[in-house]
């Protein structure tokens, strides 16, 4: 439904002329997130919760507690969003409302709040964008600098939000490599809690740009007055929350401003990234189903697209292959049911081939030992099988061992002065805030899809932080750019690519999940969550990656028992019943399977393929946390017209009774009757009622007894509603 009406346009000069318009309602169905400019000219963030609809006597009540973007040098002592050097050295910033903008149009409410220094020509964007029915804002800030001359930006945060609560308390995702996405909930202190990363590339390993800010008590799944917020960034960030005496939450989000200042020469503009948020006054799950559902249709890479089921070469054959094995491995797969086969690392480097970690990264020539006949052979064979093809890349990287570090050494982010190059995993990275450079990592992917034109998959993967903190190509003023330019330059190159080859499904990996965020998300349409495939280990990486990140973009493979990172056993269908939470896949050598585990595999995938749509496309409903001390998970999925339900239960302890075992669903039609039957299975059940029907009111209310009772055992059933 198109929906088109201009609510307000209402630009009104703030020096001299009486204000016309005293609050700005930036609303969604739901949520209402308002601000009022006071007599003083300033304008303050009035709330941000449940919506509400009438807004009479306002203007009379004086709940107003925090300035919409505080700033440096204007009396504020708390964490602020914005320190600007002027250009006549001053650092005094004094925002005040200049004029605002507001208009609606297909189902997003557009709002521009433009704000002014009192003294000198800095102007101050604040943009947000409110999907009305998915409950989600968007917001970013767009600065001016229309001064005699350059300015020097020491801090711009993409958000400042301010809440009033009796008690905070904050879930973030923080993990390592192999280790991504635990969750943490702490309650919040005075003082500042700040998640963040300085590490450049790679950013999102050891902390995810997201969080759940519960207020008055611990956050709940299903009630509970929760802000979801996810920061659209590749690059280094900075989330912080500051509680003060008086029981208020400032949180600042946007760019980490360490070690960033970043100069904008008269007339130019800066634009953050996009912080995203959405507020639920019924708990965690409904914030991330927003989340989800925004993200599927506005951010997401082909959100609306079934995705096809993978088998990745990385663990079942590493980087000793040729081309015998790979089709080896092919026969395996197509028998299978998988879709798309994905040749990872190893494939290339000539002179110095890339037969482990140590040497070829950059010289993206096909390897004539391994492969003599080439990649279009392996693609013919791929066809030949009714799969697609597709492959690894690692373009930002260079290992020192390489023709491409031979030829432009200044091309490689450096510490300068011959200063020693700090290696990691053996390589180094390339300087993507140089054109130059971005061209030529463009050109990587770029040469592969025009000379291979039916490549139609790309794993993306960066296997290393920024450092070596340096760069020929900026100038000595401009080097405290570079963080910030490297991530815009590869956002550049991502956007080009997608142009261009818009059919081109892309992965985003780094070493697993270092590159898992919003902005990465719109030129990619999955991310690898880890290089951890442990099913069991899975389970808490999945859980915490579904509070922000839908299902469709979680890829998941199956891999060999025992498990190559953690040595845990565990049965195929252990393994199935994991990776099919999210996209499907597989990653290892299809040969290793005995006959019984391929039958069962191919059944699984067969069913897969039937029930993606409402995996990939339905809301998800965390029912059973694998961070509680229970030794149980569970999920359900549900479709839009909540006809089709999965429910997934894992068991991960030894349980000697099983009365506490009972999963009660979420999301169904109470009245309506679900046939359940359980799937994935040797025709054991694991419930009283299988191919039964049961009421959706007692699914949710009484729930499913589920007996698991060994650890690494897990059930699946598919639910369909009958009228
Ligand atoms: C790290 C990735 O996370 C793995 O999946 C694999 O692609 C290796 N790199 C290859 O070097």
């Amino acid at each position: 439904m198109i929906r088109l009406l201009i609510i307000v346009v209402c630009f009104v000069c703030a020096i001299g002329v009486p204000l016309k318009a005293e609050v700005v309602h930036v609303e969604t169905q739901n949520t209402s997130l308002i601000f009022q400019i006071g007599k003083n000219k300033k304008v303050y963030q009035f709330h941000y919760g449940s919506h509400i609809g009438n807004l009479t006597g306002i203007d009379k009540m004086n709940s107003i507690f925090n300035e919409v973007y505080p700033s440096f040098g204007n009396g504020e002592s708390n964490e602020v969003a914005l320190m600007v050097t002027h250009a006549d050295g001053t650092m005094a910033t004094d925002l005040y409302y200049n004029s605002h903008s507001q208009e609606v149009a297909e189902g997003i409410q557009s709002t521009v709040i433009r704000l002014k220094d009192d003294k000198l020509d800095l102007f101050v964007n604040l943009h947000f964008k409110a999907y009305m029915r998915e409950d989600v804002i968007e917001q970013w800030v767009v600065v001016e600098n229309n001064e005699r001359n350059t300015i020097a930006l020491q801090q711009v945060a993409s958000s400042a939000l301010g809440f009033k609560a009796e008690s905070y308390y904050l879930t973030h995702f923080n993990g390592s490599h192999s280790h991504e996405m635990r969750l943490t909930e702490e309650r919040l202190v005075n003082g500042v809690k700040s998640i963040e990363t300085k590490r450049g590339v790679r950013t999102t390993e050891y902390d995810n740009p997201s969080f759940m800010l519960s207020l008055k008590e611990k956050a709940a799944e299903d009630n509970g007055e929760v802000i979801a917020g996810a920061l659209a960034w590749s690059g280094n960030y900075k989330l912080a929350f500051e509680v003060d005496d008086q029981e208020r939450c400032q949180m600042i989000t946007g760019i980490n401003p360490f070690a960033s200042t970043y100069h904008l020469e008269k007339g130019e503009m800066f634009k953050t990234p996009r912080m995203i948020t959405s507020y639920s006054a019924n708990g965690k799950n409904q914030a991330s189903v927003n989340l989800h559902r925004w993200a599927r249709k506005y951010n997401l890479r082909d959100g609306d697209k079934i995705r096809p089921i993978v088998l990745n070469s990385w663990e079942g054959a590493y980087f000793s292959f040729d081309a015998k094995r790979l089709k080896e491995m092919m026969d395996g797969a197509a028998e299978m049911g998988v879709e798309i086969f994905v040749l990872d690392d190893g494939w290339f480097g000539n002179k110095y081939p890339r037969n482990n970690a140590r040497a070829g990264l950059g010289d993206w020539q096909v390897n004539k030992k391994k492969l003599p006949k080439g990649i279009d052979d392996l693609i013919d064979y791929a066809e030949s099988k009714g799969m697609q093809f597709g492959i690894w890349v690692e373009p930002e990287m260079v290992n020192p061992k390489s023709e491409l570090a031979e030829k432009h050494p200044e091309w490689i982010v450096q510490r300068m002065n011959d200063r020693k190059k700090l290696l990691e995993r053996n390589q180094l990275l390339l300087d993507l805030s140089n054109p130059k450079v971005q061209d030529f990592v463009f050109g990587v992917v770029d040469d592969i899809l025009t000379n291979h034109p039916r490549v139609s998959y790309i794993k993306w993967d960066a296997n290393r932080h920024l450092e070596n903190f340096g760069s020929t190509y900026l100038s000595n003023e401009r080097q405290s750019h570079l963080w910030i330019d490297y991530a815009k330059g590869l956002e550049s190159v991502f956007a080009r690519l997608k142009e261009k080859y818009p059919e081109v499904i892309m992965q985003a990996c780094a070493s697993g999940g270092g590159r898992v965020e919003y902005d990465a998300l719109q030129y990619t349409h999955e991310f690898w969550a880890s290089d951890n495939t442990d099913p069991y280990e899975r389970l808490l990486i999945q859980w915490g990656t579904n509070h922000f990140y839908p299902a469709i973009a979680t890829a998941a493979h199956v891999t060999k028992s025992p498990n190559h990172q953690t040595g845990r056993q565990t049965s195929l269908k252990f393994r199935f019943d994991v990776a099919m939470a999210g996209r499907l896949g597989m990653e290892l050598r299809p040969d290793d399977l005995e006959k019984e585990q391929v039958k069962f595999a191919k059944a699984a995938i067969e069913k897969y393929k039937e029930i993606r749509p409402i995996i990939q496309f339905g809301d998800l409903y965390r029912l059973l946390s694998p961070y509680d001390a229970d030794g149980y998970a569970a999920i359900n999925y549900v479709s839009a017209d909540k006809s089709d339900v999965i429910l997934m239960v894992y068991s991960h302890k030894h349980h000697r009774r099983v009365e506490r075992n009972v999963v009660r669903l979420q999301g169904l039609d109470r009245d309506a009757n679900y046939l359940i039957e359980e799937i994935n299975n040797d025709g054991r059940s694991h419930i009283s009622v299988n191919k039964q029907l049961v009421s959706g009111g007692l699914l949710m209310d009484r729930g499913l007894k589920v007996n698991l009772r060994k650890p690494l055992q897990s059930a699946v059933f598919q639910l369909k509603k009958v009228n």
